[in-house]
């Protein structure tokens, strides 16, 4: 596997950095993974523009402009030699004696590396998944793709803790998000989505299921959705760039809906793959 540190491709055991990188000692930075079908990169303008938004968000400049970022990527795509791929883009705040404050002058740390993708298969998708509910105690700027991930590795941990896929997180009442995924509700034939805020990431997946939901006249709703709402919901679904659209059958040890997969699960699932083969066929 080759990796890209700093400006270098080298095989990722030779990629090496400081142990006081900003990274490594404070969780100073944010990261994108960019899903990645027969070698072509998914959506990756859109994964670039959230990346710029966290940068942005952690007062942290790019180091590169969107044609190099581009470049990179696509070249350390074609030097792996797996075709499905999960890109991972991490920037920190560099290598600097340890204070809080931000260091003057000092580069960031780029890394990236791929790693083989690998989606559900037929089997997985019509079993569904099982996810468990979890007051969300994370900070208060979720939008950021923060590499400071503690909050999450621990709320998704509880889920794997009782063999189950996901923790899926209420705040105040109110459907936040998954550990690792969005969560979607439908009711009565009516797809839901919790709005945009800095209370969760905005996906690239979720942005995507909207704009499908839109295209194909499928009703859907963005707006706040009450814990009641989830616990009587007909049908959940997780979705990320590596799990894409996956149902949730059954929250904390009780069936969603009918306890298997949904009929708008299945049709959202069935629009993403042709728009997804569509687009890498282009
Ligand atoms: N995570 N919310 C959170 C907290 C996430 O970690 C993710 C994805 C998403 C979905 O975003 P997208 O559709 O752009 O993948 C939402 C990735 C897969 C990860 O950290 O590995």
């Amino acid at each position: 596997m080759i990796a890209y540190l700093n400006g270098q491709f080298l095989p990722l055991a030779e990629a090496k950095i400081s142990v006081l990188d900003r990274g490594f000692v404070f969780g100073d930075g944010i990261y994108e993974l960019v899903p990645v079908y027969s070698k072509k990169p998914f959506r990756l303008d859109e994964h670039l523009r959230r990346l710029q938004g966290s940068l942005d968000g952690i007062r942290l400049a790019s180091p590169h402009g969107v044609a190099e970022w581009r470049e990179r990527i696509l070249k350390l795509i074609a030097l792996q030699d797996f075709a499905d791929q999960s890109v991972y883009i991490q920037i920190t705040r560099g290598v600097a004696p340890r204070d809080h404050a931000f260091p003057q002058g000092v580069p960031p740390t780029v890394f990236m590396f791929s790693q083989p993708l690998v989606t559900a298969t037929a089997e997985q998708k019509a079993a569904g998944v099982c996810a468990i509910s979890m007051a969300d105690n994370r900070w208060l700027r979720c939008n950021l793709k923060a590499i400071s991930l503690l909050a999450n590795i621990l709320l998704r941990q509880q889920a794997v803790d009782a063999g189950c896929a996901e923790t899926v997180m209420l705040r105040d009442g109110y459907l936040t998000e998954g550990a690792a995924s969005n969560i979607f509700v439908v009711k009565d034939g009516v797809l839901l989505a919790p709005p945009p805020s800095n209370l969760i990431l905005t996906g690239i997946t979720y942005d995507l299921v909207l704009e499908l939901a839109a295209a194909h006249g499928i009703p859907h709703e963005v707006r706040v959705i009450s814990e009641a709402e989830v616990r009587n919901a007909d049908e959940l679904w997780m979705t990320s760039s590596t799990k894409e659209i996956m149902a949730i059958v059954k929250l904390d040890g009780v069936p969603v809906g009918a306890g298997v997969p949904g009929p708008l699960a299945q049709r959202m699932d069935a629009l993403y793959q042709t728009f997804k083969h569509q687009v890498m066929r282009a």
